[in-house]
């Protein structure tokens, strides 16, 4: 993929898209924790449970309480976040975000930004402007939620593990978007 060429166009897909597209975001999270990331999976974990996790998230889009984004290229996809509605009465708005994945042979040219970028936008068209999330402490997202002035409120020690079996701490973040 040429930097000088890449043209990405951020997406939100329904429940029934999420289902054809199954493939590519399995693909996407299969490659993020076979290159090291800790993102739910274990390097043990086969495609059947990525599928299925990706199931999931379908049905949660379906009952309104996840939004899917997906970044495409020419190529195809190469990357998703995942926004998530906290349902709680007293937390009408505040929203979490989570599983920004790009694949490994896209990334370092300003997709994961746009995913970022795009799902604060949506989070605040709806009503959401008090956003979370958590990272590997020593991976490239934590630069990237810094650059994005996302605020930092602290790392837990072996919140995680890392696909391989090592601990992983978490830091934490979060971003008021009022
Ligand atoms: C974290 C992640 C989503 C970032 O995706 P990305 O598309 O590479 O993100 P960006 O391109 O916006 O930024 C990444 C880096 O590329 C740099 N970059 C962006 N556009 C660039 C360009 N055109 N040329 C050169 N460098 C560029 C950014 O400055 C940034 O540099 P840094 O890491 O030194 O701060 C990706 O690394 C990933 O999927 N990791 C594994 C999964 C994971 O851990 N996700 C987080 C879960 S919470």
């Amino acid at each position: 993929m040429n930097a000088t060429t890449l043209t990405v166009a951020v997406e939100t897909l329904d429940a029934g898209a999420i289902e054809a597209a199954i493939p590519a975001l399995t693909e996407i999270l299969r490659d993020c924790v076979v290159n090291g990331a800790s993102v739910g999976f274990m390097d043990w974990n086969t495609l059947a449970d990525y599928e299925r996790f990706w199931r999931d998230v379908a049905a949660g889009v379906a009952s309104r309480q996840v939004t899917l984004f997906v970044a495409r290229t020419a190529g195809g996809l190469v990357g998703t976040a995942q926004l998530h509605l906290i349902g709680k009465p007293n937390q009408p708005h505040r929203a979490e975000i989570a599983k920004v994945l790009v694949h490994s042979r896209a990334r370092r040219q300003g997709i994961g930004e746009a995913l970022m970028r795009h799902a604060e936008a949506a989070a605040r068209d709806m009503g959401r402007n008090l956003l979370v999330l958590d990272t590997d402490e020593h991976g490239a997202a934590r630069r990237l939620y810094n650059r994005l002035g996302w605020t930092e409120v602290g790392t837990i020690p072996r919140f995680a593990l890392m696909p391989g079996g090592a601990d992983c701490g978490s830091t934490f973040f979060y971003k008021d978007l009022r």
